[in-house]
């Protein structure tokens, strides 16, 4: 096949959606689907959320499993899909984000009877920074819900997203009965069943279909009418081009747990949702038809195997054709590099690819020479941008408890905070490492794997601040000063950029109104500007 072939047959995505909507439940329905697995349950033990903080060994094994479901690929009516997974813990969201700028779509999966919940405000504002095209998908139908109406409502409200429905759910709660599918006017009712396809009790096009009387009373029948043509004249208005541009959402209904509403969205994404797309760098657009090979890392997978200090780097393709054992050119380090190893994942196998395409994720095995935001060429010199990080919401200064293992803790704090697993700031003078997260959990983590990988041991102390913020300034005199008169809560990240440490909004307020020659950034890509917000 030639390489615009392999290009418009591949769809990478990511299903995110608020801890407990039903994610994990849609990707094994999605697999189900696709005939990558067999039954259900093979995706569910990946998964941190039921964790409590302290049960790190069940992390250990989770981070082992996460491995293999960091990519789940299925081949699905000639069409490649790649699902990217992402945790559902809120406290993993910086490595959801980064997930997502090496996706062209996503599926976004809402609690019926909630809505729009704190996490999946915070996603849908990723998605709209990198403008992502977005398909909702809501989920429960089969418990107490919101009225499809009121959430289609709240959808368009709270996430400031245009909708159009897709498929409109017949009755909800106990009297879910099944799916409107609103572009092929088809009615389906089922019978539930969790473990595979639910039972097909009846699938007309006709809406005055007498046979509608054996499944569904009068209520409901005439609900179904009165609603789906309402929800009819919603989606006659789809204007796919809206949808690839991040504006409009198509939305479907149904129960991930019984399947129903699953196929009609599985069915929609192979056909609407975009092949991959360019991708930024710091020189300009790379195409992803281009001839020559590049990449980039979005996510590491440290210590697989504590012992051999192995560990993983996924590099979503961009252009070209990746080829095993070809030398690559590693932009940052300035040298060449050579995979005979890289992995693709098959559901839960991973098996050693010889060549990958656009849209393509692998997995190269790594012994340092690779972190986040890297990236791989034919010989070009390109920085892929968009990989930002996130201001932190939570800072604490390491403190060293055994100062023999010092150089331990340095490294392990070092290639930790490299794995992303959380941002490290330096404070001078005295060289004060503070680690910022956006949750408490990594800090249980961080401090159980120096001990168990690094052999040092740390506490963390709470420091009064809840937000830092890269610093950028048109002039050196600005920045000197800032830096000067507010060193104690300035501070300096991994590449050495200017960080301010607020200690509440309040405080922010004050530096912005005493130095107005200074922008103050919530993310640490201040010159991409479509992917940073000036705060
Ligand atoms: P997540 O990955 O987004 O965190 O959610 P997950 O799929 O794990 O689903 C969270 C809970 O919601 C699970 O129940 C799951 O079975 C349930 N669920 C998912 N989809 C549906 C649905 O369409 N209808 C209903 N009624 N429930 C659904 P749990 O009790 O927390 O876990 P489990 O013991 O069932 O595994």
């Amino acid at each position: 096949m030639n390489l615009k072939t392999e290009i418009s047959n591949r769809r990478t995505f990511a299903i995110i959606s608020h801890p407990d909507a039903g994610k994990t439940t849609l990707t094994e329905k999605l697999l189900l689907l696709g005939g990558a697995i067999h039954v259900a349950g093979a995706v569910k033990n990946n998964k941190i959320k039921k964790t409590a903080t302290s049960d790190f060994l069940e992390i250990e094994k989770q981070r082992g499993i996460s491995v293999a479901t960091s990519v789940m690929t299925l081949d699905y009516k000639g069409k490649r899909i790649n699902i990217l997974d992402t945790p559902g813990h809120k406290d993993f969201a910086e490595d959801t984000f980064r997930t997502l700028t090496a996706v062209d779509s996503v599926i976004l999966v809402v609690d019926s009877g909630k809505g729009v919940e704190e996490q999946t405000r915070k996603l849908m504002e990723v998605c709209r920074m990198r403008a992502t095209p977005v398909m909702i998908f809501i989920n429960k139908m089969d418990r107490d819900s919101k009225d499809p109406f009121d959430l289609l409502e709240e959808l368009e409200d709270e996430l400031k997203i245009a909708t159009s429905p897709f498929s409109w759910p017949i009755g909800s709660g106990r009297r879910f009965k099944g799916v409107y599918n609103l572009a092929e006017k088809k009615i389906q009712l089922y019978q539930p069943e969790k473990s595979s396809m639910p039972e097909l009790l009846l699938s007309t096009d006709d809406i005055n279909d007498p046979d509608l009387k054996k499944h569904l009373d009068d209520d409901q029948i005439k609900n179904l009418r009165e609603e789906t043509e309402l929800a009819s004249e919603m989606f006659e208005s789809f204007d796919k081009n809206l949808y690839l541009q991040g504006y409009l959402a198509p939305v479907f209904f149904g129960s991930a747990l019984n399947n129903f509403g699953v196929p009609d969205l599985l069915e929609t994404f192979v056909n609407i949702a975009p092949p991959p797309l360019s991708t930024r760098t710091d020189q300009r657009k790379v195409m992803p038809e281009e001839e020559n090979f590049s990449g980039f890392v979005f996510k590491i997978h440290a210590n697989l195997d504590p012992k051999h200090r192995n560990r993983m780097a996924f590099l979503r393709i961009s252009s070209g054709r990746f080829e095993r054992n070809k030398m690559y050119f590693h932009t940052r380090l300035n040298r060449k590099m050579r995979f005979a190893a890289p992995a693709t994942f098959m559901a839960n196998d991973k098996s050693t690819v010889e060549e990958a395409f656009p849209g393509d994720v692998i997995g190269l095995y790594d012994t340092g020479n690779l972190k986040i935001g890297d990236s791989l060429t034919e010989g070009e010199n390109l920085h892929f941008t968009g990989i930002p990080n996130f201001s932190p919401e939570i800072l604490k200064e390491v403190i060293n408890k055994d100062p023999m293992k010092t150089k331990q803790l340095e490294k392990g704090v070092r290639q930790l905070t490299e794995e992303g697993l959380a941002q490290l700031f330096v404070q001078q003078p005295g060289n004060r490492k503070i680690i910022g997260t956006v949750g408490e959990l990594q800090f249980d983590v961080i401090k159980f794997r120096l001990e168990h990988e690094y052999g040092a041991k740390c506490d963390f102390r709470t420091l009064p601040f809840n937000k830092a913020y890269w610093l950028s300034s048109d002039h050196k005199k600005d920045m000197d000063e800032i830096i000067r008169k507010r060193s104690n809560t300035i501070a300096y990240d991994k590449s050495g950029k200017p960080v301010y440490l607020a200690e509440s909004d309040w405080m922010l307020k004050i530096a912005k109104e005493t130095h107005p020659g200074i922008s103050f950034h919530n993310t640490s890509e201040m010159n991409v500007k479509a992917e940073t917000e000036s705060v």
